[in-house]
Order: C-alpha cells, then structure tokens, then sequence
C-alpha cells in the first residue's frame, strides 16, 4: 500500500446467541451505544434462542432489525417456533444453517448491499459433530462461497456447533476463502480470537446475549434437573444477569481480509473474592 494511503476498513459487530428477554434487553439498550464506539458498519447477529430460549418469533425480529441489526443467523433452534417458518420464506436478512436438508424453511445465506461500502456475505452453517447428521457444512461451504464470491469477497461465516474441534476444523478449511468464521451455540465465550495465516478472523465461540445467572441460559434449578436425574425438565429461560457477548471485526474493504479481531463481553464477570464464612467447629477432629 503507498504511504499515507488509509486502509478501509469495515466494522463488523457480531452478537453472539441472544436468550430470551434479557438477551434482548441487552440488544436493544446497548446496540446504538457499540456501534457509534466502534464505528460499526454492518451488525450480524444469531438470535435461535431469543423467544424464551427456544427459536425466534417475526416480531422478535422484527424488533432486532429495527433496533440496527442487518442479519440474523441461527441454529438447531430455529425450528422451535412453527410459526416462523412462513416468515421465514420471506425475509432473507433471517438465516437458518444452509446445510440442512435441501427443501428446509427458508434461506442459509444473504448477499447484504451496503450502498456505497460494498456488499457483505453472511453464511449460516450448522456442525454435526454431536449434533444432527445434517448435510456436510464443508461440502455446503465450497457450493455457497462460489455464489457468494462472484459478488462480494466480505464473507463472515456463522459455524453453530457443539464441538470446538469442528469450529476449529471449518476455520482452518475456509482461511483465506473468508473474513470470518465465529462460532455460536455453546453460550461460553472462548478467548482463542485470531486472524488465522492467510487472513480470516476466528474464534470458537463468542459466547451468549442474555442472562449469566443460569446453565447457559436456562433455569439453574430447571437445567440441573436433566443432569441430575437424567430425565427432561422444564425449557425456561432465567432472567438476571444479562451481558452482552460479541465480537469487533474490522475487515479490508480492499480484499475482505481481517484486520482485527476484539473479543466483547459486557458487563465483565465480577471477579472480586466473596469468601465464605468457615466455621472452625465443623473441621471434624
Ligand atoms: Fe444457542
Ligand atoms: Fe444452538
């Protein structure tokens, strides 16, 4: 690049799984504030578990595209909600992974047209590993990005999968091909964000939107139930504790190659010690 030649940049937030009304809450209260800190062109988000932990409804979208979220990506639990099917059909900005059966509701990826700073490619893909044997998302990738690229070279990809060494496996697989892969589905935040060698930025999970006083997501009391007795509980989304988690992306308009990658989780966990009273009577001598 010729000296004093500023590199264009596209800002990329990426919400990771929102749950639930605080998962919404947080989106709606903080969205406007982290686009104007980070200059944020394009916002994409997964939102298969924002009605109450199970799927997503219109008017929950709805609300998430008014409120500045360009595209909405999803996973297993995008099927939750019967009723979404047919508005599916109709608004491409919502995705469910493209590798499910062909035939299935609605679309895997969009072609976004941001006027004057370009188009992006979202590409919405599933695991299975530990997951449904759906269609192979790599196989799914190769097809998808021939379509995606005569258009555009921005592609941030959405890998939803339970197994890290999957996610790992797709970033790997599409480095170079994309700006993107974040994973989603496990509700846990991985601090392994990177731009791998040939220009993709990475990271196995950007963790979950939504309430943080629960087992990712749900009812404490509710979740342990399946663990402990192992047998099927109550499907309720808990309701304290939100936080916000994300990622940053900044990508080359140029070439659609990663710049950098910044990890988002808002509020931080509060780490202060908060000891537990230990009585000297119980030591059992
Ligand atoms: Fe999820
Ligand atoms: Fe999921």
């Amino acid at each position: 690049m010729p000296k004093g030649e500023k590199l264009e940049t596209l800002n990329i937030l990426f919400i990771g799984d929102i749950v639930g009304n605080p998962g919404i809450g947080m989106v709606t209260n903080f969205l406007r504030g982290f686009v104007d800190k980070y200059k944020i062109d394009f916002v994409v988000a997964n939102g298969e578990n924002a009605a109450d932990g199970k799927g997503i409804t219109d008017k929950i979208a709805q609300r998430f595209f008014g409120a500045g979220i360009n595209v909405l990506t999803s996973g297993n639990h995008i099927w939750d909600k019967f009723q979404i099917h047919e508005y599916m059909m109709q608004e491409r900005n919502l995705l469910r992974p493209l590798n499910f059966p062909k035939g299935s509701f609605g679309s895997g990826y969009v072609v976004y047209d941001l006027g004057h700073k370009g188009k992006v490619g979202v590409l919405n893909l599933q695991g299975r590993t530990f997951m449904y044997p759906i269609d192979c998302p790599f196989r799914t990738s190769d097809w998808a990005l021939e379509k995606i690229k005569a258009e555009t070279n921005l592609v941030i990809v959405d890998m939803h999968a339970e197994a890290t060494a999957e996610k790992v496996a797709m970033g790997w697989y599409l480095d170079g091909k994309v700006s993107a892969v974040i994973g989603t589905h496990s509700h846990v935040q991985t601090a392994d964000e990177r731009i791998l060698p040939k220009g993709t930025a990475y990271i196995t999970d950007v963790g979950m939107t939504g309430p943080y006083d629960s087992i990712i997501g749900m009812k404490k009391e509710n979740a342990m139930k399946r663990f402990i007795y192992a047998t099927p509980s109550k499907y309720e989304a808990a309701d304290s504790d939100a936080k916000i988690a994300a990622v940053v992306l900044a990508i080359d308009r140029a070439n659609g190659k990663a710049v950098s990658i910044e990890r988002i989780l808002y509020p931080a966990f509060d780490q202060s010690v908060n000891p537990v009273p230990v009585s000297n009577e119980t030591s059992g001598k």
